[in-house]
């Protein structure tokens, strides 16, 4: 035992010494990380505002855009944001800004040496100076003046203390091991133990390869390696988890949030639209994807979380396959969560989904021009299924608070609804639609309620600044409440709701199953199947076949293009994908035929013996089907006519891994505010359209490349595990807020 003793306490401090020594190192290492995340951050930062700038700009109202800074340096990290026009001009900045930054000295935080300034509250701050580019006609773009964004660095002393208590720890166990084998060896073989230092000694290690011709391990050191192994792997594990949450958006991060941040609670999503549809074909089943972009985004979140998914089953198959309790584990092939089905009859349908919901708020949240109508029949269908998606909620949910994302215009007054129910509940609320302003939402005949029912939220989120504001002045308005501009909070019948924007985006990477085939094949395939020459040039739309698509708009650009350039007849086909929607409503059914015979007349107008200009193909088509059309086209035409986010944008992209091809796409779309290196259209203006499909057409490979590289860049960061993970990392922070507003009101 003395013998142990002699050889524990020096081990004891050489292990001491070893992580004295290695913190400082681990210090110097990670603040290098940081700050080159931080110069990246930025950039995406100074990238993402630059619009809403340039409109604040054009308003030229100072304490608007001082509101904006204020508004946006609440994040956590971002300190201060402020604004140069010149260097002789007067700053424009958040109050937090740091007195020792002006507009006559920017030049000097470009060095990289100078990008740390000590914050007035102590600790580090980051300091980055981004030119503002403001598009010109020409596409070109030109330095509007200077952004300055400083970021808080007093986390990075968190974490390096962080850092030093874990390898005090580890080292602490490392010893602990070390010296408990030891003693156990000593006691077995004194001279094993010899045996094994020597061989220490002579260099021989601690983990031989047997396989590599190394002679067999020490059986004493054995334990005393795979407890080493598995400390450094342990705290590995830990690190990447921490990293990952910071930088990269994955399914796994998002897992990660979920047991960190929310201890693992169960997720309960309620949509109208179900993510797998089952339907009776003759004697067999099918499996049907149905097109919405709602299923697209949320489909791989459910299958990171797992959880329950609540939904309208609408398939005429779907009653055969769930349990006792109408459940029923999707994927089928792959299980990952449970899909829970709610049966409406026929009578619920027509006044709930197609008269409330699609003839009702789409096209008042829509500005395209279609009359919304409002039937109180539809209304009291519209509660009454709401009421019975908000059971459904209860009756799911395993305790008190669970967190519960409720999807779109279907479910206004849910959110209200389990409120009542689960006080306790944290209720995330997602508007997929645009929200529109409040003169144009005063048509709704029950527009206090719907306001009021989706005040029920916690955090109720869209997907622009836009729709936000657009939403707090229409609830200013109307209600009632108490609107906070400042922290965009609206508090109403004694309870708080965040607004907030959360861009929604794609699963990234994409599945590996949409990318199979090889572009060049998806090029040869598609052509032949369309009967088209092997080097005829392809443009592509994928849309439900809605009016505010813009697909009448979309078929007269190409209509104009031909008539200005003919030498495009015959040697161009833009072919439409129609998925047939919501055919039951008389503006449904009139957009159609509308549709079929603007594409009949084009085609007979410029009929030259060769393949048509437009090929409409009215049918439902697999991600599988759709992603080939991407990858074989050279353009791709989205011309909503107004659309709150647009993930067809956004698949297009994620299709060319190749860096080829063309997005054209509609100012009105969200997604025009995240990819400005799409040829951005006005889709009324077919001159406008038709001279970009003209310009995409001729489009260099190198400026393809260049554009669809930054698109790329985009989608993968701004992915929709970051969407989701935004949400909950901001539900796991109100939870934290509320029990710590519980804790003091019982010790009150
Ligand atoms: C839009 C809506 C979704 C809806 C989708 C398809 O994207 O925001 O909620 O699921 O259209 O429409 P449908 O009526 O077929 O579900």
């Amino acid at each position: 035992m003395r013998l142990s003793l002699r050889f524990v306490i020096p081990l004891l401090l050489v292990l001491a010494g070893i992580a004295y020594a290695v913190a400082p190192l681990v210090d110097r290492l990670t603040l290098r990380w940081f700050i080159r995340d931080l110069d990246g951050r930025s950039l995406l930062l100074a990238n993402t505002i630059q619009e809403p700038m340039l409109e604040h700009l054009a308003a030229g109202r100072k304490s608007d855009i001082e509101a904006f800074f204020n508004r946006i340096s609440e994040d956590e990290r971002l300190y201060a944001v402020a604004y140069c026009a010149s260097p002789t001009a007067n700053i424009l900045a958040s109050r937090s800004l740091p007195a020792s930054i002006n507009c006559a000295d920017l030049g000097r935080w470009n060095l990289p040496s100078e990008h740390l300034l000590e914050s007035p509250r102590g600790g580090p701050l980051h300091v980055a100076v981004r030119p503002l580019l403001n598009p010109t006609t020409d596409r070109s773009e030109a330095v509007s003046g200077q952004l300055v964004l400083v970021h808080d660095m007093s986390f990075i002393s968190r974490r390096s203390e962080e850092t030093k208590r874990y390898l005090v720890y580890a080292f602490m166990a490392l010893a602990g091991a070390v010296s408990l084998v030891t003693v156990i060896v000593a006691q077995l073989s004194w001279r094993g133990w010899i045996a094994g230092m020597q061989a220490l000694l002579r260099g021989e290690g601690l983990l031989r390869r047997p396989e590599l011709g190394q002679s067999p391990e020490l059986p004493g050191f054995k334990p005393i390696a795979r407890d080493l192994q598995r400390l450094i792997s342990e705290l590995a594990a830990e690190n990447r988890a921490r990293d990952e949450s910071q930088i990269s958006w994955t399914a796994t991060t998002l897992r990660t949030i979920l047991h960190s941040e929310l201890r693992g609670e169960e997720v309960i999503v309620v949509s109208n639209r179900e993510p797998y549809i089952h339907q009776h074909r003759g004697a067999r089943i099918d499996l049907v994807r149905p097109a919405s972009g709602l299923v697209t985004a949320l489909e791989p979140i459910m299958r990171a979380c797992s959880g329950t998914w609540i939904a309208h089953g609408s398939g005429t198959a779907d009653r055969d396959v769930v349990d006792k309790n109408d459940r029923i584990a999707v994927p089928p092939d792959h299980p990952d969560y449970q899909l829970r089905r709610i049966w409406l009859t026929a009578e619920e349908e027509a006044g709930y989904y197609y008269g409330f919901a699609n003839e009702g708020l789409w096209p008042l949240c829509h500005i395209a021009h279609v009359r919304p109508i409002f039937r109180s029949s539809d209304w009291t269908q519209y509660v009454a299924v709401n009421r019975r998606f908000a059971k459904a909620v209860v009756s799911e949910a395993r305790n008190k608070t669970p967190i519960v994302l409720v999807q779109d215009y279907h479910f206004a007054l849910l959110p209200k609804m389990i409120r009542d129910e689960l006080p306790d509940a944290t209720i995330i609320s997602f508007w997929h639609i645009p929200w529109p302003n409040p003169e144009s939402f005063a048509i709704c005949p029950w527009g206090q309620e719907l306001l009021a029912g989706m005040l029920g939220s916690s955090i109720m989120g869209f997907h622009t600044q836009f729709h936000c504001n657009n939403f707090v002045d229409t609830v200013d308005r109307s209600l009632e409440a108490r609107v906070e501009r400042d922290s965009f909070n609206v508090s109403f019948g004694g309870k708080l709701t965040a607004v907030r924007r959360y861009p929604i985006s794609i699963a990234w990477p994409p599945d590996p199953a949409l990318l199979k085939k090889s572009a060049s094949d998806c090029h040869a395939s598609i052509r032949q199947g369309n009967d088209l020459p092997a080097e005829h040039r392809l443009g592509i739309g994928v849309d439900r076949l809605d009016y505010t698509k813009g697909i009448l708009e979309r078929f007269r650009a190409i209509e104009r293009l031909l008539e200005l350039n003919p030498d495009w007849i015959g040697r161009f086909t833009f072919i439409q994908i129609a998925a047939p929607s919501r055919s039951g409503i008389e503006e449904y059914q009139h957009h159609e035929a509308q549709v079929r015979t603007l594409a009949t007349r084009i085609n007979a107008r410029f009929y030259r013996h060769g393949p048509p200009p437009i090929l409409l193909r009215v049918a439902q088509h697999t991600a599988v089907e759709v992603y080939e059309y991407f990858r074989a086209a050279d353009l791709c035409f989205v011309s909503s006519l107004h659309d709150g986010m647009n993930l067809v944008a956004k698949e297009f992209v994620a299709a060319r891994d190749d860096e080829c091809g063309v997005l054209i796409l509609s100012k009105f779309t969200g997604a025009a505010r995240e990819l400005p290196e799409a040829l951005i259209v006005n889709p009324y203006d077919a001159d406008q359209c038709a001279a970009a499909l003209h310009l995409a057409l001729g489009m260099s490979a190198i400026e393809q490349r260049d554009r669809m590289r930054l698109m790329r860049g985009l989608v993968s960061e701004f992915n929709v595990f970051r969407w989701a993970g935004r949400m909950l990392l901001d539900a796991a922070s109100k939870r934290r807020r509320s029990r710590l507003t519980d804790k003091i009101d019982a010790s009150a």
